[in-house]
């Protein structure tokens, strides 16, 4: 879910919009099916055997894996699942995505369009609507930006319950997670819409890695599809859990500890007409965009780069195919 907007400042808000662009080029020539056919593509990806990501448990401000071995695959795969916590209103979220559509720009927050989050990609078949938490308030009702404070909250437990098992120590964990432990990262929340009335995309969602440390998805109609051993399989995806996958920052921060985690590479199966709407909420927690990211090596937190550069370097990665 590359496709975000900075509007801290127009410097950040223009320095995004040209990688989410570059991003988004990169993907639309790299990911276009060498066969015409999408009806083909479709029966392929149809074939793939389906996965059911480990299911953990979400207690007390931690995350709890059944055993070690659950969150060894976790990890490896780069997604798993909790119970939804009650405090999350799916619900309401859901239905608030439903309304992310091309037919209602005259939505209730107000007109709806680029400079104010609301994209309609060509290369996606997603309608989207997404700020950065400091523009939550101006353009979200309430209790929707309540909604997403506490998607934060679990998502930094999820971040600080890695490190835990990763054994970094607590005197390091506002600098490993660029403030998001100290709730100054730079959270998204976002809000997809599939338009199924768009068949000439081949994907859902292009195939892509997060840029968040951990994502939090509220989804359950099928189509998500993750890239394990080097293939993508569709994940299961069953209403009363939230999905968490895990970005590129946080596999670069532990690349070279015992259990790396991996940022899992995903894409969105294209929707078909005849499929039941698509929707889906996603909270991302992002490093401070005003920060730095790190390597965590041998006990030491080593090799510090500015968000923005690292953030550059993985569009850059994009654009080449790595
Ligand atoms: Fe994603």
């Amino acid at each position: 879910m590359m496709i975000r907007y900075v509007f801290r400042n127009r410097f950040f808000s223009h320095l995004y919009l040209l990688f989410s662009i570059t991003a988004c080029l990169a993907a639309k020539s790299l990911e276009k099916p060498k066969s015409k056919s999408l009806a083909l593509l479709d029966e392929v990806i149809g074939e793939l055997s389906p996965y059911h990501m480990v299911t953990a448990d979400y207690k007390d401000g931690k995350i709890l894996f059944k055993s070690d071995k659950d969150y060894k695959e976790a990890v490896s795969v780069g997604f798993f699942r909790i119970p939804i916590p009650k405090k999350i209103d799916a619900e309401l979220l859901t239905k608030f995505a439903e309304n992310i559509h091309p037919y209602a720009k005259e939505h209730k927050i107000g007109k709806l369009n680029v400079a104010e989050g609301f994209l309609e990609s060509e290369n996606n078949q997603t309608d989207r609507l997404t700020f950065e938490r400091s523009n939550w308030a101006p353009y979200y009702p309430k209790n929707i930006c309540e909604m997403g404070e506490r998607l934060t909250k679990i998502a930094t437990d999820v971040l600080l319950s890695i490190f835990e098992k990763i054994g970094i120590p607590k005197k390091d964990y506002a600098k490993a997670s660029s403030g998001c432990s100290k709730n100054q990262g730079s959270p998204y929340l976002l809000f997809n819409c599939y338009n199924r009335d768009k068949s000439h995309c081949p994907f859902g969602v292009v195939p892509h890695a997060d840029w968040s440390f951990v994502t939090l998805l509220l989804a359950w109609q099928a189509g998500l599809q993750a890239k394990i051993d080097g293939v993508y399989r569709p994940l299961v995806l069953e209403k009363g859990y939230l999905t968490i996958n895990f970005g590129t920052p946080l596999e670069r921060l532990t690349q070279y500890t015992k259990n790396p985690v991996k940022a899992s590479w995903h894409r969105v199966k294209r929707q078909k007409k005849s499929d039941r709407l698509r929707t889906s909420t996603a909270c991302f927690l992002d490093p401070n965009l005003l920060g730095n990211v790190h390597i965590y090596k041998k006990g030491k937190l080593i090799s510090s780069m500015p968000t923005l550069d690292f953030f550059a370097q993985e569009s850059n990665k994009i654009y080449k195919g790595q």
